[in-house]
């Protein structure tokens, strides 16, 4: 076996040369890896006893990638156009031996291949997207001609993967081997040995073809993700690269695709995303945890609450194959859960995102009882009952009476002290919150709050929990509201305070929704109801929340709130009336109504965020500020392409939110816009929330 670099080997077995590239974790294409790849598949193309090339993977994954962490940094080793070049021009046969997750860049070297083998269990795909960009080495130009041209936008739109078997059908692969060497090197021999052509797949035609019969094709799928993909700049480019392919000629298509990807890379979006897909990761690391601490195995999960929230809970642990038992108080109110749940199901397996026998399994592995006991035996509680300190506290000391020793102990509080809800119990150290975004078995985050006492053990479980049960976790210290909710906070304060000095809640909600939010703080009042936390006995008018609810106008169940909802599309519309409320309110405190710039309300909705997410990192609440970002953008649908707030103030200087909270606090006479310390701190030091270490 020779080295050709650090990443790269290659040895010849039976006239086939094995080009084997490891580059762990997951075999990005780096500088090291491309240098290896050209000079191994030109070294074994000039050599006559090889007959047959096989590209193959070490480790867990065929290459998953282009390296990211070389995106924005000068260009090192070979260039991969050059790379791929040198793979589809060889002069014999160039085989990929896939396995693991063939993704970007990965993909497109095997799709320079002359042929693609790969085991049963190996998945492709086209995820660019996610990182704010497009597929940069071929991708757009070869998978339209390989899957054709409707399944290769969904593919690249989405980022999803495809499997073995679809890619087999489709000829993304030629093969699905048992054996990923020995099949690789038989399937490569067979090819050498029966003189087979060498198929270039820029060459293939009848798909594009096919696609060219439908002039509608791209409108219609335009149409198809104008919602799911409003605000980012990729998909477009996408789109627009696929339209070559069916328009142009392979080369005009590639170089399309190479002007397109340079503007993303360079663009202050992909920027956002690829710092977000670090963080995420990254979020996942518990900082100074002893290298042998040991898990808790968790099998089997109690619930306590079968509504919404604890229905939704049950729902990740059992599609993870963990049996739940749910616990209700009364036989209605669990009859009620368990039929959400399995309608649930029934309607994933209708969309067909499940089999049938999958909504079976799930439900044979859930539990319902009266009797909350039943759940003594549990490795894991998740207590979701109605958000009351004395409710919990009174749960907290029932567990802590019954349930096995080494249980873990959690709340899904969004905001109560969990350190005094762990107080209750003579085990604090098994206490942790599992703060749960609505409908929690489709929101991804999982806040997960660090009590005083919580042990690194609870904690360190919690972390890998997450990961099985498919959710993305960051830590919160305990304070009120952690960092998601305590942050909202701030934004409502100034959100209700300048709808009596100038904007309506529709302006407001308007700049929010340009600026990414799927919805404004006013839309989502309404959406959740006003009338959470208000007592028709004690309102006496004195907010317009309390009069409009008065009025009946509790938000989208009433067919009105702050705004009206039409009773077919539930499209919503100002109402006048709101308006008139709203000014005479400024008349009575003594507000004289202004013009506000779109600038303006969005700063003084965000600015404020901001200034509390620099408080919670001072204070200890949080480990790092991309940690924050996780939690926006996961729990509170904080536009990814922007980062999440943290990156964003860092994207537009410290330096100028600071001044900017500081004009506020002189225009305002109040210490709400006092910058916080931290911030303080970073501009003097000309540093941002990213030079935390
Ligand atoms: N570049 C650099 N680092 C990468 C990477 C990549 N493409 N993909 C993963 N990593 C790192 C992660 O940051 C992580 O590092 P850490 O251990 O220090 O935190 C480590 O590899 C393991 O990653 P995961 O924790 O995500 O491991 P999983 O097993 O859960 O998932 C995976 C593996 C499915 C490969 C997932 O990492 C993934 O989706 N990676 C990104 C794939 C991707 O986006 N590819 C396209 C890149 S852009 C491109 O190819 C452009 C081209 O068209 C020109």
């Amino acid at each position: 076996m020779t080295a050709i670099t650090d990443m790269v080997d290659l040895e010849t077995r039976d006239a086939v040369a094995v080009v084997s590239v490891d580059n762990p974790p997951v075999n990005a294409l780096s500088a090291g890896v491309r240098t290896g790849l050209y000079e191994a598949v030109t070294r074994a193309d000039a050599d006559d006893a090889v007959k047959a090339v096989l590209i193959i993977c070490k480790g867990r994954t065929f290459i998953a990638g282009a390296d990211i962490r070389e995106f924005g940094k000068p260009p090192k080793g070979t260039p991969g156009p050059k790379v791929q070049a040198a793979i589809e021009g060889a002069s014999k046969p160039v085989i990929s031996a896939i396995h693991g997750t063939a993704l970007g860049g990965g993909l497109e070297t095997a799709l320079c291949c002359h042929y693609r083998v790969a085991v049963s269990s190996a998945q492709f795909g086209l995820p660019e997207v996610k990182l704010g960009l497009l597929p940069g080495g071929g991708g757009t130009q070869r998978l339209p001609r390989v899957v054709g041209v409707q399944k290769s936008l969904e593919m690249m739109i989405s980022g999803d993967r495809v499997d073995a078997d679809f890619a087999l059908a489709c000829g993304l692969i030629d093969e699905i081997v048992d054996d990923l060497m020995e099949g690789g090197l038989a399937f490569a021999k067979k090819v050498a040995d029966e003189g087979r052509p060498l198929v270039k797949v820029r060459d293939a035609t009848g798909k594009i073809e096919e696609a060219r019969k439908d002039p509608e094709l791209f409108a219609t799928f335009r149409k198809s993700i104008a919602r799911k993909t409003r605000g980012f700049e990729a998909p477009e480019d996408i789109v627009q690269c696929v339209e070559d392919a069916v328009s142009k000629s392979f080369d005009e298509g590639i170089q399309g695709e190479r002007e397109r990807f340079v503007g993303l890379v360079s663009g202050q979006q992909s920027a956002a995303q690829r710092y977000y897909f670090f963080a995420e990761r990254q979020a996942n690391k518990i900082p100074n945890l002893p290298k042998d601490l040991a898990l808790i195995p968790v099998n089997t999960v109690g619930i306590i609450g079968a509504g919404t929230m604890g229905g939704g809970i049950a729902m990740n642990f059992l599609n993870a194959g963990i049996s739940v038992i749910i616990v209700e108080t009364a036989q209605e109110a669990l009859d009620r859960g368990l039929a959400v749940v399995s309608k649930n199901y029934e309607r994933s397996a209708s969309r067909g995102r499940i089999t049938m026998d999958d909504v079976e399994q799930r439900m044979a592995k859930l539990t319902p009882t009266l009797n909350m006991e039943d759940i003594s035996s549990c490795d894991l509680v998740v207590e979701a009952v109605f958000e009351n300190m004395d409710l919990k506290k009174e749960i907290f000391t029932r567990l802590d009476s019954f349930m096995k020793e080494g249980a873990i102990l959690a709340s899904n509080t969004s905001a109560l002290n969990l350190n005094e809800i762990a107080s209750v119990t003579k085990r604090p150290e098994m206490v942790i919150g599992h703060h749960y975004f609505s409908p929690a078995n489709v929101m991804k985050l999982l806040e997960v709050v660090r009590g005083d006492k919580t042990s690194d053990a609870v904690l360190a479980t919690t972390m890998a929990l997450s990961k099985k049960i498919g959710k993305v976790a960051a830590v919160s210290g305990v304070c009120p509201g952690f960092i998601g909710n305590r942050m909202l906070a701030q934004r409502g304060v100034q959100a209700q305070k300048m709808i009596f000095e100038g904007p309506m809640p529709w302006d407001v909600d308007d700049v929010l929704y340009d600026f990414g939010f799927p919805m404004g703080p006013f839309a989502m009042g309404d959406l959740a109801g006003l009338d959470i936390g208000w007592d028709k006995s004690k309102s006496r008018g004195e907010t317009v929340r309390d009069r409009l609810c008065e009025m009946d106008r509790r938000g989208q169940k009433t067919g009105a709130g702050y705004y009206n909802y039409d009773s077919q599309t539930r499209a919503k519309s100002p109402e006048p009336m709101v308006e008139e409320l709203i000014k005479e309110f400024s008349e009575k405190i003594g507000k004289a109504r202004r013009e506000f710039s779109k600038e303006e309300i969005l700063q003084r909705c965000i600015y404020p965020m901001i200034n509390e997410g620099a408080k919670i990192l001072e204070e200890g609440m949080s480990y790092r500020p991309s940690d924050i970002d996780v939690v926006w953008v996961n729990g509170y649908g904080w536009p990814v392409y922007r980062g999440g707030p943290m990156f964003y103030a860092d994207s537009i200087g410290l330096d100028n939110v600071m001044a900017r909270l500081k004009e506020f606090q002189k225009q305002d006479g109040d210490d709400f816009w006092e910058p916080a310390a931290l911030i303080n701190k970073l501009v003097t030091e000309g540093k941002g929330f990213k030079d935390i270490t």
